[in-house]
């Protein structure tokens, strides 16, 4: 079996859908049910022997020498983390403790239980770290997208702790010869989005008749990958990545953020047209921008189809329209995550317009 952390997240839990949708490999799921995650994602694996879920925290070194004792994975794959930039900049310190502190509790529970291992169990044993494209800065229109050898250079608290914590995965692996693996990869887009991110907030803001706030001028490129076609790639680094290496992972999709946003709305009026017959682009508002904006992100992802024969099957235009009809289908899901706790950061957040 393997042990999944974050998996009641956005990715995790696609990660987790897919995994056991596509084998019968059993997962232990540990997530400590923060804001972002949300068991409700995993609602069809309730009768699931397959899946074990366990609320707790990556950064709690007696719970996960229980977990390594009693479950013997074979991998570990780390998706837990704070993950919105926006709420890196308001309060940091959580993206510290989770993002860097966890991950070396993490890596330090990991090493005793491999270090305990012997022959065949300790030669298969794997540890993947998945981690974002944002570690490597921003990148200057018409630049070379990002390669794995990129140097270092985070913006944001959140980009920061992403890049503490590859920093020490890769220690790990030079120091101690753990066998890790990282990924670093783009925007991922897809059902389960939480939204307080820019495409599921756009879809929700739009049907409920709110503004789409567009931070500065709209013109910051991401390049954008259907989170299905990320768990695809976390599979096959899992099952073929070279120990050690880390491989970038995109879309070879780069669009500037009001382009994404023109696009959901037209699949909007087409899918569920406003009853006064205007088109959702109408609500566009421009907000001050977020500090620190990264321009542009994009992923170089050579490597990982060169050596693991990985691209994604979607394209922008597939993923968009899949996602843009899951929220549709799935009104109580989004109903449930902006209550509470959603309400009250969508307010303190926006509040008068202005993103931090
Ligand atoms: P998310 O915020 O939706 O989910 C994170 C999950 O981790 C949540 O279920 C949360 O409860 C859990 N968690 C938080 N702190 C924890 C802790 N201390 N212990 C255990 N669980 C904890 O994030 P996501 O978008 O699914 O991202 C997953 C991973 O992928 C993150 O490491 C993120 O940096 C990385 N990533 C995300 C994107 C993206 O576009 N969303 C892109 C590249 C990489
Ligand atoms: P986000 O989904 O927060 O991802 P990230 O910052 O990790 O790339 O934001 C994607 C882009 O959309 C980013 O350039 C910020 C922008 N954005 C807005 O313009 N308005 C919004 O309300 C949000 C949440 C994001």
């Amino acid at each position: 079996m393997i042990l999944v952390t974050g998996g009641a997240g956005f990715i995790g839990s696609n990660f987790v859908l897919d995994w056991l949708a596509v084998g019968d490999e059993p997962i232990v799921n540990l997530d400590l049910l923060t804001y972002a995650g949300n068991l409700d994602n995993l609602a069809s694996l309730e009768d699931d022997a397959r899946h074990l879920f366990v609320r707790g925290d990556i950064g709690d070194g007696d719970l996960l020498a229980r977990l390594f004792a009693t479950h013997q994975p074979r991998a570990v794959v780390n998706l837990a983390a704070e993950s919105h930039v926006d709420r890196s900049i308001h309060g940091p310190a959580e993206f510290i403790q989770t993002n860097i502190v966890g991950t070396f509790r993490l890596l330090e529970a990991t090493r005793a239980y491999w270090g305990g291992l012997a022959g065949a169990r300790r030669e298969a044993f794997r540890f993947l770290h998945v981690s974002t494209d944002e570690v490597y800065g921003s990148l200057a229109p018409g630049a070379p997208a990002f390669a794995e050898s990129h140097r270092y250079e985070p913006n944001s608290p959140y980009s920061a702790s992403k890049a503490a914590s590859d920093h020490l995965v890769r220690a790990y692996h030079h120091t101690y010869g753990l066998p890790v693996l990282t990924t670093n990869c783009s925007n991922n887009y897809g059902p389960y989005h939480f939204p307080e991110k820019l495409i599921p907030l756009v879809i929700h803001n739009a049907l409920a008749g709110r503004t789409l706030p567009i931070y500065g001028d709209g013109m910051q490129v991401r390049d954008w990958l259907y989170v299905k076609d990320h768990c695809s790639a976390i599979r096959r680094v899992l099952e073929a990545g070279r120990l050690g290496e880390t491989y970038n992972v995109g879309g070879w999709n780069e669009q500037p953020n009001l382009e994404v946003v023109g696009t959901i709305c037209r699949i909007l009026d087409q899918l569920r047209p406003r009853a006064d017959g205007l088109a959702y682009f109408s609500q566009v508002a421009f907000v001050q921008d977020r500090p620190g904006h990264d321009r542009r992100y994009a992923i170089d992802a050579t490597r990982i189809e060169r050596e693991l024969g990985w691209r994604p099957a979607e394209t922008f235009a597939s993923g968009i329209q899949k996602t843009v009809q899951w929220y549709l289908d799935h009104p109580e899901w989004v109903e449930n995550v902006t209550s509470g706790a959603y309400r009250e950061w969508i307010g303190r957040h926006y509040a008068a317009g202005a993103p931090a």
